[in-house]
């Protein structure tokens, strides 16, 4: 951590404590308030860690105000231009570029596992035919613990190497196979002559009966997609990972975890509930109703794939996607796409109107995706298992980071208890 010679004075009462501020490389300073309770006796109060920084990091950083997102440095916009995904996961990694061979190596590794144990396909045929793909991912990847036991130590360097391996190998296995299950169609095995995105694209969309040929420029679609979702810092997936983490969780079940988190709807469930919302709406007359009804307090109804945390000018994500849904469509010949145009429609008049101005609304990386995903052939319940196999790199980043981080503690939040103070017990015939 950095030294520093500023320090915040806090006073309660008649007592003043100073606590020490560092600043990072780039963001907002920090006040370290670890002491704190030890020698004021007091708690901070934070729900939602709005303004609480969780760890140190070098891997990502986000500055919300100007639409900035870096994966150690480089800006997302140059990477999923110039770059692709497995490389984006060798720099999210290990923190530089790869040089020609050490990506070369490192492809040939992933490859080389992308196979998921045979017995794997039991465990798959437990689930009910009609299972989410998320509720099978969740299952499967836990279950990768008992398949694997030879990377579950995490306190040895090499296991840990394999299991980041595996999983990042592995996931887009477990996520088409889980779509395959859930459409009653046999699992298609990777093919390690194909790149990462176009074996992925294989696996899902082949079939025993018939050749399938996946298109090049598809391939690169998806495998921007991955790269827009490869990581974001300490957002509640990657949080989760970490606090898992930090019990000695092996890493299969942390993952697990971080995928249970991903689920839901106002985080990588946003995806589906977005083009679900969009169906729904269905046609440009219908918007202002839709508008009408996420400004209206009373009613629970938000914009999907619009806001976020952080963000609060625009979502640099969401501008790339926007521009691969056109690349996308255009190339599948789909001319005057209804839900594109009711998005578009949609994104023009919510940025107009002055409740989601105010409240600094901007459409998200969800809100183009599932137009593409959906273009490309995917149902929607695949949305967040893509958005999940390709948060998995982050997710593991994160967490070889933090376990080689000296100050690491287990995760132990405190809280305002606001329930009764002591009583005494009550028999049951006297309540
Ligand atoms: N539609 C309408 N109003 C909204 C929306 C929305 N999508 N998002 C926030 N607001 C309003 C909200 O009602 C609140 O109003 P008020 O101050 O009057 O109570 C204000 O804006 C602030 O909202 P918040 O819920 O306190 O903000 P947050 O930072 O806790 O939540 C969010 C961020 C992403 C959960 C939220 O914007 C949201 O639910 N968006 C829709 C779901 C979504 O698209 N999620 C994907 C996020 S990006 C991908 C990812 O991280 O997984």
């Amino acid at each position: 951590m950095a030294d520093t010679a500023k320090t915040a004075t806090l006073t309660i009462g008649d007592q003043s404590f100073d606590l020490p501020i560092y600043s990072p490389t780039a963001g907002p300073d920090v006040i370290d308030i670890r002491k704190l309770y030890a020698q004021a006796g007091v708690f901070t109060y934070d729900p939602g860690f709005t303004s609480t920084a969780s760890c140190d990091s070098t891997i990502t950083f986000i500055d919300g105000d100007e639409g900035i997102l870096t994966h150690r440095g480089y800006p997302i916009g140059q990477l999923a231009g110039k770059s692709h995904y497995l490389e984006v996961c060798y720099l999210l990694l290990y923190g530089e570029l790869p040089t020609a061979a050490e990506l070369e190596t490192f492809e040939g590794t992933i490859t080389r596992h992308t196979m998921l144990h045979e017995q794997m396909q039991y465990f798959f045929r437990g689930f009910r035919r009609d299972a989410h793909p998320m509720a099978t991912m969740v299952g499967v990847v836990g279950a990768m613990s008992a398949f694997y036991h030879d990377s579950t130590d995490i306190a040895d360097p090499r296991q840990r190497e394999i299991a980041s391996h595996r999983l990042i190998a592995k996931m887009p296995t477990i996520a088409a196979w889980a779509y395959k299950y859930s459409i009653g169609q046999p699992f298609v095995y990777p093919r390690n002559d194909l790149d990462y995105a176009s074996n992925f694209l294989h696996m899902c969309f082949s079939v025993p009966a018939e050749p399938y040929h996946v298109d090049p420029i598809l391939a690169r679609a998806m495998d921007r997609i991955f790269t827009l979702h490869a990581d974001h810092e300490q957002n509640a997936s990657t949080s989760t990972v970490r606090l898992a983490s930090s019990s000695g969780a092996n890493p299969f079940a942390c993952i697990a975890a971080g995928i249970a988190c991903l689920w839901g709807p106002a985080h990588g469930g946003a995806n589906q509930a977005c083009l679900e919302m969009l169906k729904e709406i269905g046609s440009v007359d219908r918007i202002p109703e839709y508008i009408a009804r996420a400004k209206d307090k009373n009613d629970p109804f938000r914009l999907m794939g619009f806001g976020h945390r952080v963000y609060k000018n625009f979502d640099p994500r969401a501008t790339v996607m926007k521009q691969s849904a056109d690349e996308v469509l255009d190339l599948l010949g789909v001319e005057d796409n209804p839900l594109l145009q009711v998005a578009k429609e949609l994104e023009r008049i919510a940025l107009a109107d002055e409740y989601f101005a105010e409240k600094k609304l901007f459409p998200n990386v969800d809100f183009y995706s599932g137009i593409i995903l959906e273009a490309m052939g995917f149902p929607t319940s695949m949305f967040t298992p893509i958005f999940a196999l390709s948060r998995t790199v982050g997710w593991i980043s994160q967490w070889k980071e933090q376990l080689a981080d000296p100050q690491m503690k287990i995760g132990r939040p405190r809280q305002l208890y606001q329930g009764n103070t002591t009583r005494d017990y009550v028999d049951i015939e006297n309540r």
